[in-house]
């Protein structure tokens, strides 16, 4: 194994208990340390690897592999760790898609995409004046959707070798007996604070009198205690019994409307995934209710027939190419996606070559575009999300991408069970024409309805070279989602960089609407000269995405990156 980045290392002392468990990895002293743990950004491995947004949920990963998991065993633990050290994202009070393919070829989509409730209406966001009160579909208990996670780790199961208990119990003792907080994660919970103080009824592990600092330990008990009851009851320790009864009760203390009904009636769906070319590679990616694999798929197809690596890495030719190609798949995007099961989403169209050869024809590359005369195409038939990236010893490759939508979710901590929900609601289009937190737009295929699953945009995707494994790849990021997993793709595919690099360059995000660019502040200042110069409005930010990736090198050896945008950490042997 070789370390090529160490950045961090935290520690505090801590005298506890560790109660004896069936996969009793996590203490001091044993191959998981919660008080004492480094964050690696990059490293080579000879046979299994995870890559995920924090080194304590990797390392568990490893470890389940190392003790004779497979990948999809690792992602189920590694999810489970992240709902308890990553509570901006990783979660049981959310939902997400999962994506994998087994040795033998056999490709995996697990949907466990939040739900809208029962209850819920395509106008429960407007006011009576139909304005959008987005505050609501934002904040608090009525913004969360039923949450998919637990289903969606009950079914990944069926992939699975060892026993679910054993799984979990990482993250039932790190919850039990807490964790050391990274400056990173201090800050947050910090700067969280009056929110989830303000949407939550109860007291809760997050909130405490005093500031956090790095080296403080965050125990969460009643965590614990949900986390033990999904153990000894199964899927049926989350949506029924004591945990469905006091996410009720929160939802009725706080006018949310997630009913016991909805709780036991949600399920995990499969979905077959999205698969493609691009130039010799096949790339699978998400179907609905996720629209990246169709983006991805559009975006890559589009730029296909130009000599991209000719252009040059992000240089003025290449950058406004692959706008013009984000620009008009996300113009597809607001009018055609949205759950499949509630609405007829035309994907074989849409990624069609005839017709994406349509939507380019009108490109010209010495002009900017403009997204007012850039329509969604003609079609004639009826900032917080987490990834991982795991590949096993045997081949089997996973993607994970998962989320409460915003950071922290709704912000409201179930009170008595010591998680947080979701605000997946708001990725509904509440009305046509008013975007989401992200900007999106939407109407008809992505309006509300009772039990019907949001639009989103996450892109767990997973590339083959001769179909054989090549890359495993995913990132937070709401609509910017799409376009940084076709940049980390291009950055691979078209100018062979290796993963890590391909992850950390500056990227670049069109949605179509609004009609500007976003670019990360390290962006080329040259090139970015340039495309004002043409007639792109620019807008500079602050992180896009935090991807991770496993590539499979010649050697077979796997060479696995955490980005370097956050804490995110690698881990393998
Ligand atoms: O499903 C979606 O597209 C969004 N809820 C994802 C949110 C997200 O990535 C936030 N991360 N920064």
């Amino acid at each position: 194994m070789k370390k090529l980045l160490l950045t961090i290392c935290y520690f505090s002392y801590f005298v506890g208990a560790y109660g004896q468990s069936t996969l009793s990895i996590v203490g001091p002293g044993k191959e998981v340390n919660p008080y004492l743990y480094t964050v690696q950004k990059r490293g080579e491995f000879k046979q299994a690897a995870v890559s995920s947004a924090h080194p304590l949920a990797s390392m568990v990963g490893a470890v389940v592999m190392k003790k004779g998991g497979n990948a999809f065993d690792a992602a189920i633990a590694t999810q489970l760790v992240l709902a308890v050290v990553y509570p901006n994202a990783g979660n049981i009070g959310g939902g997400g898609f999962l994506l994998g393919r087994k040795v033998n070829g056999e490709l995996i989509g697990i949907d466990y995409r939040e739900a809208a409730p029962a209850s819920a209406s395509r106008d429960m966001y407007l006011d009576k004046n139909g304005n959008a009160k987005l505050n609501l579909s934002q904040n608090g208990h009525l913004a969360s959707g039923i949450p998919g996670t637990v289903a969606g780790l009950f079914t990944t199961m069926n992939y699975a070798k060892l026993p679910f208990s054993q799984l979990i119990q990482p993250a039932i003792d790190i919850a039990a007996n807490g964790y050391v907080l990274t400056e990173k994660e201090a800050a947050s919970l910090n700067s969280v604070k009056d929110a989830i103080v303000k949407n939550s009824t109860q007291a809760n592990a997050f909130v405490k009198s005093t500031r956090w600092k790095v080296g403080d330990t965050l125990v969460q008990k009643e965590l614990a205690a949900t986390l033990q009851r999904i153990q000894q009851e199964g899927q049926k320790g989350f949506y029924e019994g004591k945990t469905a009864e006091l996410i009720v009760a929160e939802m009725k203390r706080g006018n949310g409307i997630v009913s016991m009904d909805d709780l036991k009636n949600y399920q995990a769906k499969m979905r077959a995934p999205i698969s493609f070319n691009y130039r010799g590679h096949q790339v699978i990616s998400f179907a609905p209710p996720s629209s990246g694999g169709i983006l991805l798929a559009q975006m890559l197809k589009m730029i296909e027939k130009y000599p991209v690596s000719k252009y040059g890495f992000q240089t003025r030719k290449s950058v406004q190419l692959m706008i013009e190609a984000e620009r008009r798949a996300y113009a597809d995007r607001a009018e055609f996606m949205g759950d499949p099961d509630f609405f007829k989403v035309p994907i074989k169209t849409l990624i069609s070559d005839d017709y994406l050869a349509k939507r380019m024809s009108d490109y010209d590359s010495d002009k900017a575009g403009i997204s007012s005369n850039i329509k969604a195409g003609v079609i004639k038939e009826s900032e917080e999300t987490t990834h991982l990236s795991i590949v096993d010893a045997e081949g089997n490759m996973v993607a994970v991408t998962t989320t409460l939508n915003n950071s922290y979710g709704c912000r409201t901590v179930v009170g008595g069970a010591g998680f947080l929900l979701n605000n997946e609601m708001d990725d509904f289009s509440v009305k046509p024409g008013v975007p989401n937190m992200y900007g999106a737009v939407g109407g008809e295929a992505n309006a509300i309805q009772p039990g019907k699953r949001m639009l989103s945009s996450m892109t767990p995707t997973l590339v083959l070279k001769d179909n054989k494994p090549f890359v495993v790849i995913g990132t937070p990021g709401g609509t910017t989602i799409p376009t940084s997993v076709y940049q980390a793709i291009v950055n691979m595919i078209d100018f062979n960089m290796g993963v890590g690099d391909a992850i950390d360059k500056p990227k670049f995000h069109h949605q179509w609407l609004p009609d500007e660019v976003m670019v990360e502040n390290d962006f080329d200042a040259t090139t970015k000269d340039q495309l004002q110069k043409m007639g792109y409005k620019i807008s500079m930010r602050g992180a896009i995405g935090r991807t991770e990736g496993i590539k499979f090198l010649p050697n077979k050896r796997r060479e696995a990156a955490a980005d370097k945008r956050g804490d995110d950490s690698v881990a393998g042997f």
